[in-house]
C-alpha cells in the first residue's frame, strides 16, 4: 500500500486528481470506480477545472441510498451530475449507478456486477472510507468478500450522512452498495481522507489488522492500492515519518522518469 501524507484538503483533492487524470490520459476509454461524500468533491472540481476528455470512459459508482430515485436531492445519482457529470464531457449512457428505486434488489444487484464484468472491471476504483472505517456502505461486521448488495447502514453513517439532509431522520436506513469483493477486484485502488475525524479509522486501515470491523483494511491485501491522506487523518498513525519517508523517495524516482 502507497500512503502519501499530504498537508490538506486541497493537496489531497490535486494530488488525487492527478492520479485519475494519468489514468484517463493513459487509457482514454478507462472504466472508473466513483465515489460520492464531502472527500471526492475537492478532487472531481480539480478533475473539471483540468479540462480532460471524458467522452470515452465508462463509469460506476459505488452505492446508492435504497429508496431514493436519481431526481432526488440527496441521491448519489443527483450528486454525481452535480459535482461531475454536467460539467465535463462524460457521455451520461456510459454513467452506472445503483438504482436505489429497484423493484427486485437482487437481480439488479446480480446485474450491476455483470456490467461491471462486461466492461472489462474497474481500472481505477477511487474511495472515502467512513468514521467506522467503512468503505462504500460495507459497514462493521460485513464480508470481506461480498458483492454489491442491500445493506443497513450503521447508526454513526446515519448520523454523518444527516448534514447533506434537512433531518437526520429523512437519511435512508438501506443502500444498495458494491461489496469489498467487488471494490478488490479493481486493478487500482485509490483511498482520500481528511480531517481529525478520520484519524482513527485511518490507522486501522493502514496499521492496524484485517478485520471484517474495519471493512477498509482489506485495502492490505490489494496488490495497488494508494492511500492520499492530509496531515490531520494521519495524526493517529505510528509509522508517520517513514510513510513519508518512502512517498519522498518514490516521488524522486518518478521525477526521474524511474516508475
Ligand atoms: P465523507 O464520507 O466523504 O462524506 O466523509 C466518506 C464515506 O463515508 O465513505
Amino acid at each position: 500500500m502507497r500512503v502519501m501524507i499530504v498537508k490538506d484538503y486541497d493537496e489531497m483533492s490535486r494530488e488525487a486528481a492527478k492520479i485519475m487524470a494519468k489514468q484517463m490520459k493513459t487509457k482514454p476509454n478507462s472504466v472508473l470506480g466513483l465515489a460520492t461524500g464531502g472527500t471526492p468533491v475537492g478532487t472531481y472540481r480539480e478533475l473539471i477545472r483540468m479540462d480532460l476528455d471524458f467522452s470515452g470512459l465508462t463509469t460506476f459508482n459505488l452505492d446508492e441510498y435504497y429508496g431514493l430515485g436519481p431526481d432526488h436531492r440527496q441521491s448519489y445519482h443527483h450528486f454525481m451530475f452535480d459535482n461531475l457529470f454536467n460539467h465535463v464531457n462524460m457521455n451520461p449512457e456510459r454513467v452506472h449507478i445503483p438504482d436505489g428505486r429497484a423493484k427486485d434488489v437482487k437481480a439488479f444487484c446480480e446485474k450491476y456486477e455483470d456490467e461491471i464484468k462486461r466492461a472489462g472491471g474497474i481500472d481505477l476504483q477511487l474511495l472515502g472510507i467512513g468514521r467506522d472505517g467503512h468503505i462504500a456502505f460495507n459497514e462493521p461486521g460485513s464480508s470481506l468478500t461480498a458483492r454489491t448488495q442491500l445493506v443497513a447502514l450503521a447508526e454513526e453513517t446515519i448520523e454523518d450522512n444527516a448534514r447533506f439532509f434537512d433531518r437526520k431522520d429523512d437519511v435512508p436506513s438501506f443502500a444498495i452498495s458494491m461489496g469489498c469483493g467487488t471494490i478488490m477486484e479493481a486493478r487500482k485502488l485509490l483511498l482520500l481522507a481528511n480531517g481529525e475525524g478520520k484519524a482513527d479509522a485511518v490507522a486501522a486501515l493502514i496499521e492496524g489488522p484485517i478485520t471484517s470491523q474495519i471493512t477498509a483494511s482489506v485495502l492490505q491485501m490489494h496488490p495497488d492500492a494508494t492511500v492520499i491522506i492530509d496531515e490531520a487523518a494521519a495524526s493517529k498513525l505510528k509509522r508517520r515519518g517513514y510513510y513519508k519517508h518512502t512517498d519522498r523517495l518514490f516521488r524522486d524516482l518518478e521525477e526521474k522518469g524511474g516508475r
